[in-house]
C-alpha cells in the first residue's frame, strides 16, 4: 500500500473535508439506476465514516465497507451508537459487524472482502493517484458477481491546475479502466464562477459527474 501515513494523518487531524454530514443526494437520486434488489449485495471501498452506509444498510441486507483507518470506522459506529462486534482478521484487519453493515478496517487491497452485486464508489476512486487506479479497479472487478453493476461519482477537472487528492478521473480514464463495461455517464454538474473551487481555488472548470459501470 502507498502512503497510508497520509490518511492515517488526515482521521488524526480531523482534517476530513471529504466527509458529508447527510447522505450524498447522489446517491440518493441515482442508486435506482443499478436497479438494486434487497438481496444485492453492496461494497463501499474506501468507506471513510459516511453517512451513505447507513442509507444503504436500509435497502440491502448485506453492505459491506472497507476503510483504512480505525479512527474513521470507530468514528462511524460511535456517533450513530452502534455496538458493532470486533474481531481480529489475519492480524492485518478488524471486521466490524453492526446488523446489515460489515466493515473492514485496514488495506483494501488486501481486505478478505466477499464477492458483490452492486459497488458504490463516492471520493475513492478519485482519492487514489493515478498509478494506482489500475490496480484498485482490478481489486474492484474480482469482487464482482455476474451481472455487477457500479454507481461511481468522479471528478473532472484540469489536474495541472490543482494537486490531488481529490483527482480528476474524467470519461475517457473511466472508460479505460472499465473497457470490458458498459459505462454511461448519468449526470454532469458544470460548477459556475461562484463555486469554491473556481472562486477560491483559481480552477477554469470543475464538475461533478456519476457513472453507471454494468458487465455486458
Ligand atoms: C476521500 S475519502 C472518502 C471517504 C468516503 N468514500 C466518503 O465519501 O466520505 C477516502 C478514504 O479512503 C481511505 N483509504 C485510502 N487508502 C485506503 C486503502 N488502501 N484502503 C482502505 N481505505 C483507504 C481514507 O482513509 C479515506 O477515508
Amino acid at each position: 500500500m502507498r502512503d497510508p501515513e497520509f490518511w492515517h494523518g488526515k482521521w488524526a487531524a480531523n482534517q476530513i473535508g471529504f466527509h458529508l454530514e447527510d447522505v450524498n443526494p447522489l446517491l440518493i437520486e441515482y442508486w435506482q439506476h443499478t436497479k438494486p434488489t434487497h438481496e444485492d449485495k453492496v461494497l463501499v471501498p474506501l468507506c471513510g465514516k459516511s453517512e451513505d452506509l447507513v442509507w444503504l444498510a436500509t435497502k440491502h441486507a448485506d453492505v459491506q465497507g472497507a476503510e483504512l483507518s480505525n479512527i474513521a470506522v470507530r468514528a462511524f459506529f460511535a456517533e450513530h451508537f452502534y455496538t458493532p462486534m470486533v474481531m481480529p482478521i489475519n492480524g492485518q484487519h478488524e471486521l466490524f459487524q453492526f446488523d446489515e453493515l460489515s466493515i473492514y478496517s485496514g488495506d483494501f487491497f488486501t481486505a478478505p472482502l466477499k464477492p458483490v452485486d452492486i459497488v458504490y464508489d463516492r471520493a475513492s476512486l478519485v482519492a487514489l493517484p493515478e498509478e494506482m487506479r489500475a490496480e484498485y479497479v482490478a481489486k474492484i472487478k474480482s469482487l464482482l458477481n455476474p451481472g455487477a453493476r457500479i454507481l461511481l461519482v468522479s471528478l473532472d477537472y484540469d489536474q495541472s491546475e490543482m494537486a490531488g487528492p481529490p483527482f480528476s478521473v474524467a470519461e475517457a480514464e473511466i472508460r479505460s479502466l472499465f473497457a470490458e463495461y458498459k459505462v454511461t455517464r448519468l449526470y454532469r454538474d458544470e460548477a459556475d464562477q461562484d463555486h469554491p473551487k473556481i472562486a477560491k481555488k483559481g480552477l477554469s472548470r470543475f464538475a461533478e459527474e456519476v457513472y453507471l459501470i454494468e458487465s455486458e
